[in-house]
């Protein structure tokens, strides 16, 4: 079976598990960057089964996969799956994602996913240790039941209200300091190409769906977020098998190799 697994990622959590994942799957699969996508119109999906692979924020899904989700045309009877990434848990994106699809005519078929350590609120020492040495057998747990085509029906559950995230809009107040050394990183990773550099000054615009990863990848710690202040400077993270030129490719490389 042809699988497409779309997948978005800010500091590497996600874009491990789709690798990983689309090692586990039969078939053939390819891993498809929603970043490179998102500014594309009318995206055809011509895979049988389809798997998209995201940051859990706020419960709900990145603005962006959203976004790029209204814009892709897939054929009916396709088998579509969630599987995600999160410090603590999912919230109601199964849910959201299914009322997402039904714009469609479409429903979500499986919903899964896997902590991983947290790029928002900290996850314990601990934490960090188990989820990371138990990605792959969290995830090979998890594959029979797509191999199998298992489907639940999200459209029982109660209706939710739209999450924080529904929208970009700068929640986190990400801003830069005098720490900024104008390497331009943050605009290279930006997915939402909300980062520009004007007369030798870094500007962050409002058009932010606070996916955290110019906090993460800026080399001097010059970006934080103003309206968070418990986490406000918080340690940097990233996954260990990611580095900075994965997170800037998937901005430009719709195939991952
Ligand atoms: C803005 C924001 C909101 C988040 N909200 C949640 C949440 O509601 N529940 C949760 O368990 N994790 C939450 N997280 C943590 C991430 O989902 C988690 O660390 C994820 O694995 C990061 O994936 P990535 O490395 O692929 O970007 C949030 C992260 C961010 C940046
Ligand atoms: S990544 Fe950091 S140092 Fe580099 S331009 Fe952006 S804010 Fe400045
Ligand atoms: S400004 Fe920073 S947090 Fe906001 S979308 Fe761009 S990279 Fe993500």
């Amino acid at each position: 079976m042809k699988t497409g697994i779309y997948y978005f990622s800010a500091t590497g959590n996600s874009l491990t598990t789709a690798k990983l994942l689309a090692a586990s799957l039969d078939g053939q699969c390819d891993v498809i960057s929603l970043a490179a996508l998102h500014n594309k119109q009318d995206i055809e999906v011509d895979y049988e089964r389809v798997g998209f692979v995201f940051p859990i924020y706020y419960g709900d899904m990145p603005y962006l996969i959203r976004d790029t989700i209204r814009k892709m045309k897939f054929k009916q009877n396709t088998y579509i799956f969630i599987f995600t990434t999160y410090r603590g848990h999912p919230g109601d994106v199964a849910k959201r994602f299914d009322n997402l699809l039904q714009e469609k005519n479409l429903s979500l078929a499986l919903s899964k996913g896997i902590p991983m350590p947290g790029n928002s609120y900290l996850s314990t020492v601990e934490q960090i240790k188990d989820t990371l040495a138990n990605q792959k057998t969290n995830i090979k747990k998890l594959v029979k039941s797509i191999i199998e085509q298992d489907k639940i029906d999200y459209s029982l559950l109660p209706e939710v209200e739209n999450s924080a995230v529904y929208k970009a809009c700068n929640m986190r107040g990400i801003k830069v300091d005098e720490k900024c050394i104008g390497c331009q990183t943050c605009i290279k990773v930006c997915p939402m190409n909300n980062i520009e550099l004007i007369e030798g000054k870094i500007k962050i615009k409002d058009n932010c769906m606070t996916c955290l990863a110019c906090f993460h990848w800026c080399p001097t710690a010059a970006i934080y977020m103003s309206k968070e202040k418990e986490i406000e400077r918080r340690e940097k993270y990233h996954h260990p098998d990611v580095r900075l030129t994965d997170i800037i490719k998937q901005k430009y490389n719709e195939f991952v190799e």
